[in-house]
């Protein structure tokens, strides 16, 4: 069988990738996900609002396919999150007769009864669950983010819910995510809330790093100093979400230049900065156990839009991290 990224990773950690339904029921991205992947992540549909809709709703069914075609082919599943304050439905927060905010414990018991209901489904199928995604706030000034949960439960909502996972399923790895986790005001803060859950003993496994990139930033040097920062306090941490789309390089919502974003010069200086990221999570290896690329390829990624290429001259183009015909992708390690 031909080598995938995944085979030439097999010595480093696992290779994944975030995935819809439509890319798992057969066709080209499906056979690109078995050959390169050895791990997936739903990109939507474990979400909140995806699963738990409204208070007396769940909803599994793109859920359930995802995990069965993991289970079906031997790939290993990442489960995609327990809590964000975005993709949550606003029944959540509400008191449904009077529409006023519920209390503190109102809030936690329905987040214990969501993460129970969901981490026990998937016991067994899941091997680490993002539990609480981007909690800490951008703003060097500010640590927390003035979510819902903030508001309602204070600092609380995050131990309680690396507990709550815990008890659900003993055996899960449990990360704490977020993005901008390689500037370094906000990676301070992202290690100390990770030491003081230590410090409290509540049972977390490690930090997920998203690695939403562009080509020029983050630089190099303050990728090297998060990972060495997050890995001295022992835990183990995954690249869950990194992408470094050609189109990225122009601010969100301008009129794309298809052209111009895959231009011989743009694939060039995206090749050499996957191959220098990838070159630091080699150098990672003992506390990196996974990388995941946020979505199968550029075509479809969550920045760039949806169907933007439809007929254009970069659906053909290679998927981001897909080794080009003929030979070991640029960020293999060396053979
Ligand atoms: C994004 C998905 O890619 C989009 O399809 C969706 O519309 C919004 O969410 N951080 C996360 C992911 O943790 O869940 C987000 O995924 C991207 C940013």
């Amino acid at each position: 069988v031909e080598k995938g990224l995944k085979d030439y990773y097999k010595d480093y950690f696992k290779i994944g990738v975030a995935v819809n339904v439509r890319n798992t029921g057969g066709g080209d991205e499906t056979e690109l996900i078995k050959k390169e992947f050895n791990s997936i992540t739903p990109e939507n549909d474990m979400k909140m609002v995806s699963v738990h809709p409204s208070e007396h709703v769940w909803n599994w069914t793109n859920a359930d396919k995802i995990a069965d075609f993991a289970v079906k082919n031997g790939i290993k599943l990442r489960g995609h999150n327990l809590l964000w304050h975005s993709q949550v439905g606003a029944w959540m927060f509400k008191d449904s007769l009077t529409g006023q905010n519920v209390s503190k414990e109102v809030l936690l018991q329905r987040l214990k009864t969501h993460i129970t209901t969901v981490v026990n489904r998937y016991k067994g199928k899941i091997y680490a669950w993002d539990v609480v995604n981007e909690a800490i706030d951008d703003k060097p000034e500010v640590f927390m983010r003035n979510s819902l949960w903030y508001q309602i439960a204070g600092d609380d909502f995050i131990p309680a819910a690396f507990t709550y996972a815990h008890a659900a399923d003993p055996n899960v790895e449990l990360y704490y995510n977020d993005y901008n986790e390689s500037n370094p005001s906000k990676r301070d803060k992202i290690y100390k809330l990770v030491q003081s859950l230590l410090e409290k003993k509540i049972p977390i496994t490690g930090i997920g790093l998203q690695c939403h990139w562009k080509i020029e930033s983050p630089s190099t040097d303050d990728i090297r100093a998060a990972f060495a920062k997050y890995a001295s306090l022992g835990v183990k941490l995954q690249v869950t979400e990194l992408d470094i789309t050609a189109r990225q390089q122009r601010p969100r919502g301008e009129t794309p230049d298809t052209a111009a974003a895959y231009s011989p010069e743009m694939s060039e200086r995206q090749t050499k900065r996957y191959k220098e990221v990838f070159e630091i999570f080699r150098e990672n290896k003992k506390a990196l156990n996974s990388v995941t690329f946020w979505n199968v390829s550029d075509r479809g990624s969550w920045l760039d839009g949806r169907n933007m290429f439809a007929g254009g001259a970069a659906a053909t183009a290679a998927p981001a991290g897909a080794p080009p015909a003929g030979g070991p992708p640029a960020g293999a390690p060396p053979a």
